[in-house]
């Protein structure tokens, strides 16, 4: 179990996009360890949100590193324009790749960073054979394509195990969980052994402001590893 701070991944699909640079630059003095991008295509998942563009555009507004969650049917067709945009890794879903082992190996030839995603449903084992190729596992705690849903707390029980599997086959891989994670929900994943929390609209939607929102977020799930 990595016994560092746990950190903080600011979703912005809840921020407001007339406002992005100076949202996420809020983000970024409040102590985010990276920017989380959602890509959907209206296929893979019942929405639309944004492409390259967007993360270019991040790209010249932070110097943090921004991740990418490709949400998208045949990821394989955009994974050098989202390199060249500026994407520092690419979260790619387990779910309907029939060669993920080829998208993992193409993303880590264009010298990025690569994440593996599992859908609620889809159980810890078919990451197996493919951990040890990955920086980091994306346990989603929501149904992908929406943000602000609610916490699917049977996903605790799976945050677990991921942990024992990484901790045995490759330490130092992040574990993120992403979906309804806010002051509540933030330190159960933490107490089931994740590292990386990805937040959206308990960041860019909190009434209290940004830093707020990610001091309280942050100092919530650290609790849980001291
Ligand atoms: C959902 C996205 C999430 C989303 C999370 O499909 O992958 O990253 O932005 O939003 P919240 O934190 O509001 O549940
Ligand atoms: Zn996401």
């Amino acid at each position: 179990m990595d016994k560092g701070m746990v950190k903080l991944a600011p979703s912005i699909l809840a921020a407001d996009f007339a406002h992005l640079g100076k949202q996420v630059g809020e983000a970024e003095q409040a102590g985010a360890d990276r920017i989380h991008v959602d890509v959907m295509d209206g296929h893979f998942v019942p929405n639309l949100s944004m492409g390259a563009p967007i993360v270019q555009s991040l790209r010249r507004a932070t110097r943090l590193p921004l991740e990418t969650h490709l949400m998208i049917s045949d990821p394989d067709f955009f994974l050098e324009e989202f390199v060249e945009a500026g994407s520092d890794s690419l979260l790619i879903h387990w779910e309907g790749n029939n060669n993920l082992h080829r998208t993992v190996q193409r993303v880590k030839a264009l010298g990025k960073r690569v994440g593996v995603v599992i859908n609620p449903a889809t159980p810890a084992s078919v990451l197996e054979e493919i951990l040890q190729d990955v920086d980091q596992v994306l346990v989603m705690t929501v149904n992908p394509g929406f943000g602000a849903q609610h916490f699917i707390h049977t996903t605790l029980p799976k945050i677990r195990r991921v942990r024992e599997m990484i901790d045995e086959i490759k330490p130092g891989c992040d574990l993120e969980v992403d979906g309804g994670i806010d002051a509540t929900t933030a330190p159960l994943t933490v107490d089931a052994g994740a590292n990386v929390l990805v937040a959206g609209s308990a960041i860019f939607g909190a009434s209290e402001g940004v830093a707020a929102a990610m001091k309280r977020l942050g100092a919530g799930a650290n609790q849980k590893k001291m």
